[in-house]
């Protein structure tokens, strides 16, 4: 598997950043070839291409995914570099679950067309460097995917 994770947080090297390290480390244990990259309302997602897993991911501010990562999937090129990639979704926040699953995903999965969404998950401040919780994260994103794959 080739993983990219895109990602924003306001936070250089907060608890996004250190997730993302955590989740990059667990996947390339895996065997899979795992590179990451900062989102940009204007960037170019070209790059998106070589690679057959999308992960995206960021932190909710004020109610909103921040902004960079919501920005390249409403007015980038990046949505259209997706169309037939897997995806994994996850999020940061303090909310409780349920309340992220309605109010938050809904961000991230209203500019999907179609994608195939491998896992989805919301990761509570306790769960940042939880061992465990990021296991069975890539666990099942590998499950989901070799499945996809058959
Ligand atoms: C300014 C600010 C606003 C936040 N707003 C929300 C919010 O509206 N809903 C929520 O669930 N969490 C909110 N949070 C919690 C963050 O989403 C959470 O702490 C996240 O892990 C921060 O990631 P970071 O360390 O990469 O910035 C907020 C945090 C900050 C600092």
């Amino acid at each position: 598997m080739r993983a990219i994770i895109l990602f924003d947080s306001k936070t250089a090297g907060g608890s996004t950043e250190q997730l993302i390290d955590s989740i990059g480390l667990e996947l390339a244990k895996t065997g899979a070839y795992v590179e990451k990259a900062k989102c940009k309302t204007t960037g170019d997602y070209n790059f998106v291409k070589d690679f057959d897993v999308v992960i995206m991911g960021a932190p909710i501010y004020y109610l909103l995914v921040s902004s960079q990562l919501l920005g390249a999937l409403i007015q980038s090129n990046l949505k259209s570099y997706l169309a037939d990639k897997k995806v994994a979704l996850f999020l940061t926040c303090g909310s409780p679950e349920l309340m992220a699953n309605l109010l938050y995903l809904p961000q991230l999965k209203m500019n999907l067309i179609g994608n195939k969404v491998l896992v989805e998950k919301i990761f509570s401040p306790q769960q940042l460097s939880d061992a465990s919780t990021i296991e069975s994260f890539i666990h099942e994103l590998n499950e989901a995917y070799n499945i996809e794959n058959q």
